[in-house]
């Protein structure tokens, strides 16, 4: 599990930019007057993709005194849940499943992978800043194992040499085909399979 502290190198100021402050009113707006302090959660992932996918200080204080709460509660959510980003984690940030299901299928070399392309350490920026990766648990895409995650988009059925590739590109700006990597449609069976339909004594 990834230690996670907040950046040594904080931004003075954030506000919400006009998009922002339209998601997050909208978001605001369904909750009772009284139980506004519930969107928290939403409104420090809005200030995270408006942020390059990182939340500074200055971004929970700024939800604090939109939702008029204590700093300490929102700053408790942020370093509570890990999708919450602390410090600068790239334009592209890969998350690698290291949980069972994904590294009894060669998870470990995905992570070898990303120790080559990226960065020795993981949260660490890629030599030309725009990557870093982490390993994660569980992505609910077992089915898909070994798989990643890259931003919004999800990398199935990898083994080394396709992760390998599929970072190449990222490192060079550009955005690779999602989805399973060896061909499957979502996660149906390999080969037109139908499950216990073509199975003797199954
Ligand atoms: S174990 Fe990797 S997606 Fe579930």
């Amino acid at each position: 599990m990834t230690l996670k502290r907040p950046s040594k190198n904080q931004p003075k100021t954030f506000e919400f930019n006009s998009s922002s402050l339209d998601a997050a009113n909208t978001i605001v707006s369904r909750y009772p007057k009284d139980k506004q302090q519930s969107a928290v959660m939403a409104l420090l992932y809005i200030a995270q993709r408006q942020n390059d996918n990182w939340i500074p200080l200055a971004a929970m204080k700024h939800i604090a005194k939109f939702l008029d709460m204590p700093y300490i509660k929102v700053y408790e959510v942020a370093t509570f849940y890990t999708m919450y980003n602390l410090s600068p984690v790239g334009k592209y940030f890969v998350q690698v499943c290291t949980t069972t299901p994904c590294m009894i299928r060669g998870a470990n070399k995905l992570v070898e992978a990303c120790k080559e392309k990226i960065s020795k350490k993981e949260s660490e920026l890629s030599d030309n800043k725009n990557c870093s990766w982490i390993e994660v648990e569980c992505l609910g895409a077992c089915v898909n194992a070994p798989m990643m995650q890259i931003n919004d988009n999800y990398y199935e059925d990898l083994d080394k040499e396709k992760t390998l590739k599929i970072l190449d590109k990222i490192l060079n700006g550009e955005t690779p085909k999602p989805g399973s990597y060896r061909g499957r449609v979502n996660n149906e069976p390999e080969n037109n399979r139908k499950t216990l339909m073509d199975l003797k004594n199954a």
